[in-house]
């Protein structure tokens, strides 16, 4: 496993002084954040390497530019000591940040600024280029290692996540090392039968993950629901999608070459006078907002029968009760499947919060979004790219 990465186990760290790349990038209701898995997750590498005598520096971003949620880190230092503590500096590159890291003692951590106050930090450049930046010029000689812990920002380009690679001996930690493993397990070397559940509203995404997964035969099935399965419904002529046309082509395309591998509802559910009716799909007018009880029977039949599951994306509207049923009852038999179940996205996390399942019932809930679609849609992503081992500076 993971024999192209090096892990923080190829690195003597006692008395090192780490950079390590976390992403406890989260959602701000009125400018508080609340603790959540990645604070929880990226708080045990920083644990772990504190424990082994390292000085670790962490560095995330939060937000972009202009959006209400890009806000400074002092709350996400807050949070991630409530499990190892972790001292907020209020700088990132200035004679402040760089005193703190010199005078950092062994077995402590303090986390950097949001490093997208930097302009830098979001130029999208190669990694050689990144390596020249202002940013890390600054802070690379103070440190002898980097490591990257955050796969939900490898597809970034970004200084942060490929610019240290280029100049510091450079590995993955912890949380990028389980969500690798389990990645790994998923789509190489997979158990079969293996099927994907795609739902969610991106659906550019989605049809490139079908598009790859069935052309690569990574699939043995893919389940559609969700928006795309609307276009995947308008593409077959049981009603039109005018402001999608170009989506109804590439799922026309995608039926053309695949058909046989993709299962569509068979019913739906629709909204009238405000309540949940379930009608087949020969007779629905969209907006559907959630797949019908034959679908989710029909579906619950292979996912019994799955060795491995991958599942992105809801199945309707599942903010609202009377349309979760679908989402619900996928989920669940997910958690009780005897396969390999790996799940994400941004929806699918929060769609397991609503429906009130614990994580641990499945094999592995991702904690990337835009990174695991690109992922699974068997793209490169240069936060890996630059890991690789041979191509950092070691
Ligand atoms: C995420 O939340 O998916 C990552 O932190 C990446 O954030 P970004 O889309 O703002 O780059």
């Amino acid at each position: 496993m993971l024999m192209d990465y090096f892990t923080i186990d190829d690195f003597d760290v006692e008395g090192r002084s780490i950079l390590l790349r976390i992403d406890v990038n989260s959602e701000v209701i009125d400018g508080r954040v609340l603790m959540n898995e990645r604070i929880r997750e990226h708080a045990r590498t920083i644990k772990e390497l504190c424990d082994r005598g390292a000085k670790v520096v962490a560095m995330s971003h939060q937000g972009r530019a202009g959006g209400r949620d890009f806000i400074t880190l002092e709350q996400h230092a807050a949070l991630l000591s409530k499990f190892t503590p972790v001292e907020f500096v209020d700088d990132i590159i200035g004679p402040a940040a760089r005193l703190s890291i010199e005078s950092l003692e062994e077995g402590s951590a303090l986390l950097l600024d949001n490093v997208r106050l930097l302009a830098e930090e979001t130029l999208e450049l190669p990694p050689e280029e990144h390596a020249k930046s202002i940013f890390v010029r600054k802070l690379a000689s103070l440190f002898d290692i980097f490591i990257n812990d955050a796969f939900s920002v490898a597809h970034r380009s970004h200084a942060s996540v490929v610019g240290f690679a280029k100049v510091l001996p450079s590995g993955v930690g912890r949380v990028m090392e389980q969500e690798l493993q389990a990645l790994q397990r998923a789509t190489q070397n997979t158990e079969r039968p293996c099927i994907y559940i795609i739902g969610g509203a991106k659906y550019e995404d989605a049809f490139s993950i079908i598009e790859h997964v069935l052309s690569t035969g990574k699939a043995d099935k893919v389940l559609v629901t969700g928006f795309i399965a609307n276009l995947f419904l308008a593409a077959k002529g049981f009603f039109e999608m005018e402001r999608y046309l170009e989506a109804v082509r590439r799922a026309r395309n995608i039926l053309r070459r695949f058909g046989e591998k993709i299962e569509l509802p068979e019913d739906v559910a629709v909204e009238e006078n405000g309540e949940r009716r379930e009608v087949a799909v020969s007779e629905v007018e969209p907006p559907i907002y959630d797949i019908g009880t034959g679908t989710i029977e029909k579906y619950l039949k292979m996912i019994e029968s799955a060795k491995t599951i991958i599942m992105k994306g809801p199945a309707g509207v599942y903010e609202r009760e009377e349309f979760r049923v679908g989402t619900k009852a996928l989920l669940e038999g997910v958690a009780s499947a005897a396969a390999f179940s790996l799940l994400g996205g941004g929806d699918t996390s929060s769609a397991i919060n609503v429906v009130g399942l614990d994580k641990s019932r499945f094999s592995y809930v991702s904690l990337a979004g835009g990174a695991l679609l690109r992922y699974l849609s068997g793209r490169s992503l240069p936060g890996l790219d630059v890991l690789a081992r041979g191509k950092s500076s070691e």
